[in-house]
């Protein structure tokens, strides 16, 4: 797969692998050996990177994934990159069902989550190691130097923010360089468009999470599918709903259209926008099958020129569109805490 370039100097496949689905949210937690076996092909794709958090489980055993994505990466650690995240914690002294996450990036927490990801990882190092939530608590100031001393002890080699804003981004930037920022990005939810230039201008990449708003975007979802609402938190996304599938029939028609123009997917389209978009843009696509995997990782293949990029621009602008979720204004529904991470 083609690479491309977050920060100065951290190289990636141009299209990563989001792993959370593998434990959390998008049913029931894949068998550990099929899950280990599928990271391991993705890398014979020419995957090299990979996308988990100290959360991504259950608040059971929330440290789940980054076990998975160690067990599986450990035999080829010099190839890939690996980014995890920080700084949200299931809230067990709250007592509530399901717990929430909070937020929390004191420095003695980080530097706990650090040691804990170390050794779950099965490494000496961290490659990209985001913030995965602002704790209002601390300043960005903090958070920044705390990611200096880390990177001094060699414990991590980059640092990113999920979730950034402008004003955040650039106080921590001038502490301690900030490699990428990791947001919600789709042509549903185009809200951090407005940071493009903020990026441009510090040199920082951006790592788009969500990127095929969940999977609506690849158009193989209808009235007819139902998600389980015990374990996979599109039973309660807006954009899954009778009335949003209705809603978004413009949208899906719009992609079937150039993914056939362009001998491609609808899937393939919703990433190739993304990337033809600026060359420091890597989606992270998460999925569970092999032959999807495969599908989206040849996006990076699928060329789209300046001029169908801002068509496609102008036609989401204006056309009719659902809700989505952590996108458009949406009533938040009883799993949000859990699982918008
Ligand atoms: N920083 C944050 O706060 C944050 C928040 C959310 C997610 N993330 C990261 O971003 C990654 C990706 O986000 P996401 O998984 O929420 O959303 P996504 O990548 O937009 O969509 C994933 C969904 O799309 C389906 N899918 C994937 N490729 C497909 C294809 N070619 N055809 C049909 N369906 C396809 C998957 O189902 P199947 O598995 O059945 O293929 C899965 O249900 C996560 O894994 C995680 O690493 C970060």
């Amino acid at each position: 797969m083609q690479t491309r370039v977050l920060g100065k100097d951290l190289s990636v496949s141009a299209v990563g692998l989001g792993c959370m689905g593998f434990s959390h949210g998008y049913g029931k937690p894949t068998e550990e050996k099929q899950a280990v076996l599928m990271l391991r092909q993705a890398v014979e794709m020419g995957y090299t990177f990979f996308d988990t958090a100290e959360v991504y489980g259950t608040s059971e055993d929330p440290h789940i994934n980054e076990q998975l994505v160690g067990e599986a990466l450990s035999p080829v650690r010099n190839q890939v990159v690996i980014a995890t995240k920080f700084g949200l914690r299931f809230d067990f002294e709250s007592g509530k069902v399901p717990l929430p996450l909070i937020p929390d990036s004191r420095p003695e927490a980080i530097k706990k989550s650090v040691e804990g990801s170390l050794k779950r990882l099965n490494t000496d190092h961290i490659d990209l190691y985001f913030q995965h939530r602002i704790d209002p608590k601390v300043s960005p100031e903090e958070v920044a130097g705390v990611m200096a001393d880390l990177i001094r002890e060699g414990k991590i080699t980059h640092w990113g923010i999920s979730e950034a804003n402008e004003e955040y981004l650039r106080r921590a930037n001038a502490v301690c360089p900030v490699t990428a920022v990791q947001n919600r990005y789709s042509m549903m939810a185009r809200q951090y468009e407005s940071l493009f230039p903020v990026l441009e201008e510090l040199g920082v990449g951006f790592v788009a999470f969500s990127p095929m708003a969940n999977g609506l975007l690849t158009g193989r979802y209808g009235k007819d599918d139902t998600f389980d609402p015990q374990y996979d938190y599109r039973a309660g996304m807006p954009q899954f709903t009778d009335e949003a599938m209705d809603q978004n029939r413009q949208l899906l028609a719009l992609l079937h259209k150039m993914a056939e123009e362009k001998d491609a997917t609808p899937a393939q389209i919703s990433l190739a926008w993304m990337l033809c978009k600026k060359p420091w843009i890597v989606p992270i696509p998460g999925t569970r099958k092999t032959e999807r995997m495969n599908e989206n990782a040849k996006a990076s293949e699928v060329s789209l020129t300046p001029a169908e990029v801002l068509a496609l621009d102008e036609a989401l602008d204006t056309m009719e569109m659902s809700a989505v979720f952590g996108g458009t204004p949406c009533k938040a529904k009883k799993m949000d805490t859990q699982t918008s991470k």
